[in-house]
């Protein structure tokens, strides 16, 4: 991934996917695309660009229709139930979103009809009589997630209609072999119906050349994109018989695709956000490709590897149809992640919500454990509760939380709370010469690797150099040292905990922002000056306030538990249930 900072701090538009609001927010939600999109913003917001990151709620689709019917809730409860709920969860998580909104606002309404106008006048979609699923019995048509079948490609089973979680292709009706209702098991039949196409494989070649030339992607998922346009790129049927979602122009009983209508929820995220800001045109900087040129402006989407086909191919597709929209030019994609080593499985609950997870632990440390575990690659990972005591326990207490703790409580107790002065004449010597050197280089590392969003690695580096102050503190041992080298000691330390605050705001902003407060420093750490981490600017006598220990250790009762809450989601039912209750 190319560096995005440059020295014009060009705006930058983060985005991460619109989360299905047809059930809860859980831990794997927020490992491949909340999470991370945080840690990059706050960090562009450390640097002083100007950054907007936008997400919403995905409301609509045959998924969300399914799910409702299910719960015995209209449509529009359910999502208003789901998008609050996930609402609240975000907020808890310390995800900072500049505006949060919803596809059923009406600005999206509007803006889907608006490019579906400009594409259907350029000539980019067509009618077509489309074969589409439909239930004798119920006298209904059954798009999507009604059918169930067996993907054509992979031959992966159950796959829904539209495209195939394994493989990631996707269909279109009568692809599926052998398909059935997912409600009542029948087989549907296909009958006519008229729909849009959108003319996907005329920009079969636009698209190599933008997957090879423009966006700035990994390889490995670069090539398989490339692989897919190779097979051939089928036109996208746009319309579903449905009456939840967006209506479209001219056709009665009939809504768009919730692939049509989702991803242009980032637009209308982004001209929302700039109403709220009383700066209505705002969104353009972003959107209409003249304005963004001129401005240097940058699109950077956060997914998940399940929706590349839709960001990779679908979407830049759309943008490019309408001639004046801007493509997106950084798709930082994170692989799926499994619970104790399985699959999360909404059928069986086999999940941890995020609702859950708050009820016992502080959002920094997912955030933590996440940004540790998660490279910036499809590469799949596991959430595993041992390995996240074990990472909590050695890293964020052992090292950070233990640094911090050791060098405030020092300072509390032995100089009254105040940061000692650098005894007149003193010159520091090699140690401090060598940790400056360390801090210094280490800022400039981290800096990049965070802007190249390689957000492990970027962690990994600040954790490294939590460790140098760590054994800069345990060598001058300041407690049998004598007050003078102490004082030069102590006065240095105040001031890497200072820098270790700046470099971990993005991770963990909850708890650099206490660190903030105990140093007694003005203003948020929010606001801080990423670039000043590698400055000493604490000067001698600053009072600082009584520190109280930062992070509290992940317990092995609290963590077994845990393990033992997912294990009764997986064990077979008792013997009665199976063969009947014993007489
Ligand atoms: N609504 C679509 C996205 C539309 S974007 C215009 C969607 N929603 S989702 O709720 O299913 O997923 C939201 C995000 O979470 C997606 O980026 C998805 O890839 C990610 N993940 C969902 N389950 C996940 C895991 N088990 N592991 C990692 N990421 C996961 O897709
Ligand atoms: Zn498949």
């Amino acid at each position: 991934v190319v560096v995005l900072i440059d020295a014009t701090k060009s705006p930058v538009l983060v985005t991460s996917a619109l989360l299905y609001v047809n059930g809860p927010l859980h831990l794997g939600h927020i490992r491949s695309t909340y999470i991370p999109a945080d840690v990059y913003t706050r960090y562009l917001r450390l640097k002083g660009v100007p950054v907007v990151f936008v997400s919403g709620s995905d409301e609509h689709g045959t998924p969300t229709v399914v799910t409702a019917e299910q719960e015995g809730l209209t449509a529009k409860a359910m999502v208003d139930k789901y998008h609050n709920l996930a609402f609240k969860n975000y907020q808890a998580l310390g995800l900072s979103f500049d505006h949060y909104s919803r596809t059923s606002n009406e600005t999206n309404h509007q803006t889907t009809q608006e490019l579906f106008m400009i594409l259907k006048e350029k000539g980019f979609v067509f009618k077509q009589i489309v074969k589409e699923y439909y239930c004798p019995t119920d006298k209904k048509f059954l798009p999507d997630r009604y059918i169930k079948g067996e993907c054509p490609y992979c031959h992966a089973k159950d796959q829904y209609s539209d495209y195939c979680e394994n493989c990631g292709k996707t269909f279109k009706p009568g692809d599926l072999i052998g398909a059935y209702c997912s409600l009542d098991k029948t087989t549907p039949e296909l009958k006519d119906s008229e729909h849009f196409m959108f003319k996907l494989s005329a920009f079969s070649s636009a698209l190599s050349s933008y997957l090879k030339n423009q966006l700035d992607v990994r390889d490995e998922v670069r090539n398989y994109v490339l692989q897919w346009i190779k097979e051939g790129l089928r036109d996208w049927d746009i319309v579903r018989d449905l009456d939840w979602g967006v209506k479209v122009p001219g056709m009665k009983g009939k809504v768009f695709y919730v692939w049509f209508d989702a991803p242009i929820g980032y637009i209308a995220a982004t001209k929302e956000w700039a109403e709220k800001n009383g700066k209505k045109d705002a969104w353009k900087q972003f959107w209409i490709k003249a304005e963004a040129e001129k401005k240097g402006a940058k699109i950077v989407h956060f997914i998940g590897k399940d929706i590349v086909y839709h960001h990779a191919l679908f979407w830049p597709a759309l943008l490019m149809g309408t001639a004046d929209y801007k493509t997106p030019d950084v798709l930082p994609v994170r692989g799926f992640v499994t619970i104790q080593g399985k699959k999360i499985s909404k059928s069986r609950k086999y999940w941890i919500l995020v609702e859950d997870y708050l009820k016992r632990w502080p959002p920094d440390y997912v955030r933590f454990y996440y940004t540790l575990t998660t490279p910036n690659a499809p590469t799949d990972g596991d959430f595993d509760w041992k390995d996240f005591q074990e990472k909590i326990n050695t890293e964020l207490l052992g090292n950070v939380g233990n640094f911090v703790h050791r060098v405030l409580t020092f300072i509390d107790s032995k100089f009254a709370g105040k940061v000692p002065k650098v005894p007149h004449g003193s010159k520091a010597g090699a140690d401090e010469v060598a940790i400056k050197k360390k801090l210094v280089k280490s800022v400039k590392e981290v800096d990049k690797l965070y802007s190249q969003i390689e957000l492990d690695r970027a962690l990994k580096a600040i954790l490294d150099l939590s460790q140098s102050f760590n054994q800069y503190f345990q060598h001058k041992a300041p407690w049998r040292a004598d007050e003078k080298d102490a004082s030069i000691t102590l006065w240095h330390c105040a001031n890497f905990v200072r820098s270790l605050a700046i470099l971990l705001e993005p991770v963990i902003p909850f708890s650099a922002e206490k660190i903030w407060s105990y140093l007694n420093l003005e203003g948020s750490v929010h606001d801080a000056d990423f670039d000043s981490a590698k400055d000493l600017p604490i000067k001698a006598d600053h009072s600082i306030k009584k520190p109280l220990p930062l992070f509290s250790k992940a317990e092995d009762d609290a963590i077994q538990e845990e393990i033992r809450k997912l294990e009764s989601l997986i064990a077979p039912p008792p013997k009665e249930s199976r063969h009947g209750p014993e007489r």
